[in-house]
Order: C-alpha cells, then sequence, then structure tokens
C-alpha cells in the first residue's frame, strides 16, 4: 500500500493503533531503530539506495500519528 500498491488495510489508524504503546513509553527511539532495520534488511537485498531512502521517508511520514502526537 505504501508503494502504491492496492489499498487493502482494513485495520486501526497508527493514531488508535499505537496509542497504548506510547502511554507505555513509545518513542522516536523505536521508530529510529525501525527505520534503520527495515533500512539494512533492504540493503541485504540488493535495494537500491535511492528506494531504501523513498521507504525511510514514508516510514517517517507516520512518525507523528505513531507516536500520538
Ligand atoms: C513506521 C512506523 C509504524 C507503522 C507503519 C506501524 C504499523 C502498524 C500497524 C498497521 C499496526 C496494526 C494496527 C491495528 O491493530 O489494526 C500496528 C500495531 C502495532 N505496532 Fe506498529 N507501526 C509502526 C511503528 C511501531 C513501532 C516503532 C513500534 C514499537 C517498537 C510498534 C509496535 C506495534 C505493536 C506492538 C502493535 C500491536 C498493538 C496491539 O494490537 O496491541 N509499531 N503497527
Amino acid at each position: 500500500m505504501a508503494f502504491g500498491g492496492p489499498n487493502n488495510y482494513t485495520g486501526q489508524d497508527m493514531r488508535e493503533g499505537h496509542k497504548h504503546l506510547v502511554a507505555r513509553g513509545l518513542n522516536d527511539s523505536h521508530v529510529d531503530a525501525i527505520i534503520e532495520l527495515l533500512g539494512e534488511t533492504l540493503q541485504e537485498l540488493g535495494v537500491v539506495a535511492q528506494d531504501i531512502q523513498e521507504v525511510a521517508d514514508i516510514a517517517n511520514s507516520v512518525r507523528d500519528d505513531v507516536l500520538n502526537r
């Protein structure tokens, strides 16, 4: 969905989905870790740097929603 495929997502929105986690301390460091690990994985799979950056930007674009701010 994030890369323009079909939009079949029917789960909770990012705010609702993570609200109880923010209450337990979910913060920027966790979002950073996810983006970093995702990037490392894509690199291992031979994805080019420009596409990895695009993935990071997409993940970053929901940061404030995930962290409810
Ligand atoms: C790019 C940022 C993130 C995206 C796109 C994302 C996406 C999602 C989605 C789609 C769900 C399912 C929501 C539902 O219940 O319908 C979810 C749930 C969850 N996310 Fe994330 N997430 C992100 C960041 C994080 C981070 C940083 C953590 C913790 C390190 C995290 C931990 C969890 C957990 C534990 C759940 C399950 C919550 C529950 O049902 O109790 N997420 N996330």
